[in-house]
């Protein structure tokens, strides 16, 4: 019998995580106030280091002023090579949740144990060619997995739709062995995917042009929600 996936092992409701990568970096408190009073839950944050993707972005210092500027948890999804000698870095300089990416790292059991142990949720990134199957060693090790749904680099992309049954499938290995990691889709996000993702198994998902390049960004944010919550209800 199919299994269908249990929201117990979700979280009560699902989270949107405006991507600040899609912001205009000379105004980012305005944004943050922005976001939070329109009822996103999370704080995205893109740290590239030319290396492991072609873009170069946010580092330690701007996630240490945007710690100062919310309350809102700040995600921390790490595209760099080598994450092991930054991760931690990130967890102390105020990040609440920190994702790193399966491709650029050997010593994942390792890499996430360090986050945790600084006192972060610990994620796992897998890029579109990585198979959500790559994971049934590590179930236990991570918080939460970010599938992505664009090549990481860039915001404004197009979304992937294969990352749906990539969600289909992490959600069921979540309900086979009964432990409560959340799944967050990141890349192309909008209101014209946003409920079929959530329905698939997705709890959070990140939007960065959806809602930053939208004309009126909190009204966008709070379509995103309600656009989430008919995959939850429908
Ligand atoms: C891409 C980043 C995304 C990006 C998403 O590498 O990881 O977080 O900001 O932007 P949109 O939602 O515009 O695809
Ligand atoms: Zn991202």
């Amino acid at each position: 019998m199919p299994m269908s996936h249990s929201l117990s092992l979700r979280p009560a409701s699902p989270l949107l995580a405006p991507s600040l990568l899609s912001a205009d970096f000379s105004r980012l408190g305005e944004d943050l106030r922005m976001i939070e009073s329109a009822g996103a839950q999370v704080v995205h944050v893109d740290v590239m280091d030319g290396r492991f993707v072609p873009n170069i972005t946010i580092g330690l210092p701007v996630v240490e002023s945007l710690r100062k500027a919310t309350t809102l948890p700040l995600d921390c999804h790490l595209m760099i090579v080598e994450p092991l000698r930054y991760a931690a870095e990130f967890v102390k300089a105020g990040a609440d949740w920190v994702s790193i990416h399966q491709e650029a790292d050997p010593h994942l059991h390792r890499t996430l144990a360090a986050i945790r142990q600084a006192g972060g949720k610990a994620g796992v990134v897998l890029n579109p060619g990585t198979p959500v199957e790559t994971l049934m060693d590590l179930v236990g090790d991570f918080d939460f997995v970010l599938l992505m749904s664009v090549n990481p680099g860039f915001g404004g992309q197009s979304f992937i739709p294969r990352v749906l049954d990539k969600v289909k499938r992490l959600d069921t290995l979540r309900t086979e062995r009964g432990v409560p990691f959340f799944i967050q889709v990141d890349g192309g996000v909008g209101m014209k995917n946003a409920a079929d993702l959530i329905r698939a198994g997705a709890d959070c998902l990140v939007a960065g042009n959806a809602v930053f390049k939208a004309e009126e960004p909190k009204r966008a944010v709070a379509g995103l929600l309600e656009e989430m919550l008919k995959g939850r209800t429908a």
